[in-house]
């Protein structure tokens, strides 16, 4: 324990209950244990045995792991299955009539759908879609608000073995246009507005302006959910949600799809100014949800599992639609936001719906702390077994108001360390058989080969910070971008990695070998548990006409994990009026939130003359990080062609 002190000044350690771990699908550090030395005794074997265990297929695989055109990665590939039969009708012989979805609108309203009659309304809509010409391959945009709408989209796709990208509703037109032609997408499925916090949110007339900025002519239907019942503008290609399945049949032969064939693109930011459309599988993928279900989650048949997550990210993609579903669980979906009409709404939906398991991202908590950190206490939340936290190291403050004030110090913590290209979590508790700490993901799960290592490849030693690795392929992984083979090699499997699959993360291991996630190597922000790319945020604001130049960085915030601080040098003399600035500082917020979505809107714009460079030209972003940060700049400023530019950019209105 004193070491452990002594490195990472976090000593609280805490174990679960003598109950927890009896009744824990994982019991004990043993069993634990045993299942990663199975997967270091017959690594394929084991994949093998629990790809067996755990899906239905409708041909077995003779063939486990493929590498010989490494790193392109095939997982039993001659196996032939369908992901929505194994979320649907793999339970209707014997749970037909259990909850499926426990639906909250944004107004409070509930609805409950139980797998009966979601398998018979995913069947319809997949039918509908068949009668649009959509087809195995095809690739289908979904552009919808948490709804039982999105997952039945989700899963009709799936069903006909259409390849979904969701983009998150907070995405703008632009945003939407680029993911529509990268894809070459046949379909978008939209909804005319979203309601979040008492706001109707127009989401169709965005797909409108896509549509406005280019060709986006490989579209032929968009299907359209009535929401809010909010007035639209109406295109030829354009059908009704309600229209495309009147009259469809409530049955619908899955199309069996060989294991490897695409489940879903979905795109997230990268260290360029173009988003990565990550690629994953049918089987390898529902695999890893699955096992992490059971192994994280210590899924049980009578849970009520709620992940806060909206399915525009790969956390509701594995956590909302697949997983869960997959297990035959009953689940919560919202609608709204943490804080409408108050900042006590997650904590009376967990007492209202009797939630056991609650999944949320530490921004989220960080922000109900401030909002109304004694609200929790007035609602009971007895209910809840095991809290979840996922998108960013949580703070060790958090961590304990999250354990105490929700948890009632009686609910292990499972904070996850995983990313969209992983497909499921990586390295996060077995909440039955290890310890936790605050502020650590602890350790990998069963036959995960996660590592620490340098520059060049080599595993570093305990309490050494390094590169995240993983060493050896896994089923659940991202199979490549799409369409750009050379972007997945070079971003995933560098050479100096010698094959290791590279996180963008850098971490260290503790005294226990538990691993503490330190923050990115890439220039991917983290904000409010979603990656924004510097580079992306960089040509946005480079792409408006008042904007010579322009760089952005991270500074740490309180509440989001990080925030956005862009500099930019303006094409026209830089205003000295601090009024005439500001208002060109909200100008570019503002496009910023056009070109890429409200997420990326700098906090802070500083306008300068130019920007700290080097002799050749290169921008000196370690210096823009330090001016950010209010913090004194005592590194080495001898090779800037242009030091009073800093002070000018300390001194510029924010
Ligand atoms: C970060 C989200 C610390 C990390 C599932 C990773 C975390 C990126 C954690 C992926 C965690 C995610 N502790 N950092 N428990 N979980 N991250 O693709 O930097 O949206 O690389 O997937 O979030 O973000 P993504």
């Amino acid at each position: 324990m004193s070491n452990i002190q002594s490195v990472m000044h976090e000593n609280r350690v805490f174990n679960p209950s003598d109950e927890f771990v009896a009744q824990a699908n994982v019991s004990g550090m043993a069993a634990y244990q045993a299942l990663c030395q199975e997967a270091a005794r017959d690594y394929t074997g084991f994949w093998a045995r629990l790809a067996r265990e755990t899906l239905q297929w409708k041909k077995p695989f003779t063939k486990i792991l493929d590498e010989s055109r490494a790193p392109f990665y095939k997982w039993f590939e001659d196996g032939e299955l369908n992901v929505s039969y194994n979320c649907l009708d793999a339970h209707l012989a014997t749970e037909a009539d259990k909850t499926a979805l426990i639906f909250e609108a944004d107004d409070g309203t509930v609805t409950k759908i139980n797998y009966r009659d979601l398998h018979a309304r995913v069947c319809q809509f997949a039918n509908g879609l068949k009668s649009r010409g959509i087809r195995k391959g095809d690739r289908v945009i979904i552009y919808m608000p948490m709804s039982i709408e999105a997952v039945i989209a989700m899963q009709g796709c799936a069903r006909i073995g259409a390849i979904h990208s969701v983009v998150f509703g907070g995405f703008s037109s632009k945003s939407l246009y680029e993911r529509i032609t990268d894809a070459q997408a046949c379909a978008v499925i939209t909804a005319d507005a979203q309601l979040r916090g008492g706001r109707v949110m127009p989401l169709k007339s965005a797909v409108d302006e896509a549509f406005s900025l280019g060709c986006c002519d490989t579209v032929r239907s968009v299907i359209v959910y009535r929401r809010a019942a909010c007035d639209i503008a109406w295109n030829d290609n354009n059908i009704w949600w309600h229209d495309l399945i009147a009259n469809q049949s409530s049955e619908c032969e899955p199309e069996w799809v060989e294991a490897e064939h695409p489940l879903f693109i979905l795109y997230t930011s990268g260290s360029t100014g173009k988003p990565k459309g990550v690629q994953h599988s049918s089987a390898g993928y529902l695999l890893g949800v699955m096992l992490s279900m059971q192994w994280v989650f210590d899924y049980k048949a009578d849970d009520v599992f709620w992940c806060t997550a909206d399915v525009g990210w790969i956390t509701g993609h594995s956590y909302v639609t697949y997983g869960p579903l997959a297990m035959g669980a009953t689940q919560v979906i919202f609608e709204g936001i943490p804080t409408y009409p108050d900042a006590g709404r997650f904590w009376k939906m967990i007492q209202q719906h009797k939630v056991t398991t609650f999944y949320t991202a530490p921004t989220a908590i960080r922000s109900l702390i401030k909002l109304g950190g004694e609200l929790p206490k007035q609602y009971d939340l007895s209910s809840l077994r095991l809290l979840g936290s996922v998108g960013e190291p949580i703070n060790p403050e958090a961590w304990m108001w999250y354990y105490n004030t929700v948890g009632g110090g009686r609910c292990p913590i499972v904070d996850t360390w995983w990313q969209t290209e992983t497909g499921c979590h990586m390295i996060a508790p077995l909440p039955g058989a290890m310890s936790i700490k605050p502020g650590t993901c602890t350790l990998p799960l069963p036959g995960i080969q996660a590592a620490i290592v340098n520059e060049a490849g080599e595993e570093v030693h305990d309490q050494h910070g390094g590169f995240l690795v993983i060493k050896r392929p896994f089923p659940s992984q991202i199979r490549n971008i799409w369409g750009d083979e050379e972007r997945y090699r070079k971003s995933y499997f560098p050479e100096e990695m010698h094959g290791a699959y590279l996180a963008g993360d850098s971490a260290r291991r503790d005294i226990d070998g538990y691993f503490w996630i330190m923050g990115r190597i890439d220039d991917v922000l983290n904000v409010s548990g979603h990656r924004l790319g510097t580079m992306e945020i960089e040509s946005a604001l480079a792409a408006n006409p008042l904007v010579a130049e322009a760089a952005v960085v991270g500074r740490p915030h309180e509440i989001k994990g990080e925030a956005v601080v862009a500099f930019v040098v303006l094409k026209g003399p830089r205003p000295d009026d601090p009024e005439k600035a500001r208002e060109i500082a909200e100008t570019l917020r503002n496009w910023v939130g056009t070109e890429i979505g409200a997420i990326a809107k700098p906090d802070e714009i500083r306008l300068g003359e130019n920007l700290p460079k080097t002799r050749s030209g290169k921008i000196m972003r370690r210096l823009l990080r330090a001016i950010a940060r209010g913090e004194e700049i005592t590194q080495d400023v001898s090779t800037l062609e242009n030091p009073a530019i800093l002070e000018q950019l300390k001194n510029a209105v924010k």
